[in-house]
């Protein structure tokens, strides 16, 4: 059985008072909710206050971004380490404003994503196609060359620890989400390449989180679709209520 996971991506929001206020908020939340994990991404300058709110809690504390270094000239970067003393658990590697709003390319998640696992952390690797990509009928391609690119020479015990989240671009903060069935048709193909890659028991295990546009009123449709393990938020991960819903998405 895959535990769903409903992750809050804060993006450039909210100072460190509203963190840990929002932590504040959401922890009995989290508490009652069994079936599912809790993580939210603050900004990197209300991380140690936001895990040190959520120490103890159901909530937990995921980082935005990573460096593949331990330390080094690299101004504005932040390593594995600095996340882990901050106290954050996950970090979101390769989301598409990344890689599109900083060039990001594979080869540099790849190298993220291996710092992050060394260093303890569990990654949420992010795959998408932007719209131009899908109406020309390329979406399958570019999920495989992500797919391929950002988990080079990963073990299968490497895979078994990491999350990805399909967030197609065209959907991200546009009010535009994909419907259940085309999430989860993309999904089943990042199965099919696990499978051929680390194998059926690792790739049946592995959680696959959906991206864009996800509010509380469509959750319950994206959610019942067996491919889909959770949910990457961002705009409606911004305010308690929204996010305690998303939380608390419909079960059937
Ligand atoms: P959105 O963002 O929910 O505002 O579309 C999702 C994301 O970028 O992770």
């Amino acid at each position: 059985m895959r535990k769903p996971v409903i992750a809050g991506n804060w993006k450039m929001y909210k100072t460190i008072a509203e963190a840990v206020d929002f932590i504040e908020k959401i922890k009995p939340v989290a508490a009652k909710a069994d079936h599912c994990e809790v993580v939210v991404a603050p900004p990197f300058t209300a991380l140690a206050a936001a895990a040190k709110a959520a120490k103890g809690s159901k909530v937990a504390v995921s980082a935005q971004d990573v460096h593949w270094d331990k330390e080094g000239a690299h101004t504005g970067d932040i390593s594995p380490v600095m996340l882990i003393d901050a106290g954050c658990t996950h970090v979101i590697i390769g989301h598409s404003e990344r890689r599109h709003d900083h060039g990001e390319t594979d080869e540099q998640v790849n190298r993220k994503l291996k710092a992050a696992l060394a260093a303890g952390l569990t990654p949420i690797v992010c795959v998408g196609e932007t719209l131009a990509e899908r109406e020309s009928g390329g979406t399958g391609e570019v999920l495989k060359t992500q797919f391929e690119g950002s988990l080079a020479g990963l073990t299968p015990s490497d895979f078994s620890r990491i999350i990805i989240a399909y967030e197609p671009v065209w959907a991200i903060g546009t009010g535009r989400t994909a419907t259940p069935e085309i999430a989860a048709e993309a999904h089943r193909l990042l199965r099919q390449l696990a499978a051929r890659r680390f194998g059926e028991q690792e790739a049946s295990g592995v959680r696959i989180l959906y991206g864009g546009s996800v509010k509380p009123d469509n959750v319950g449709g994206l959610m019942a679709q067996e491919e889909i393990d959770g949910a990457l938020v961002g705009g409606a991960s911004l305010k308690v209520d929204s996010f305690s819903a998303l939380v608390n998405y419909p079960r059937g």
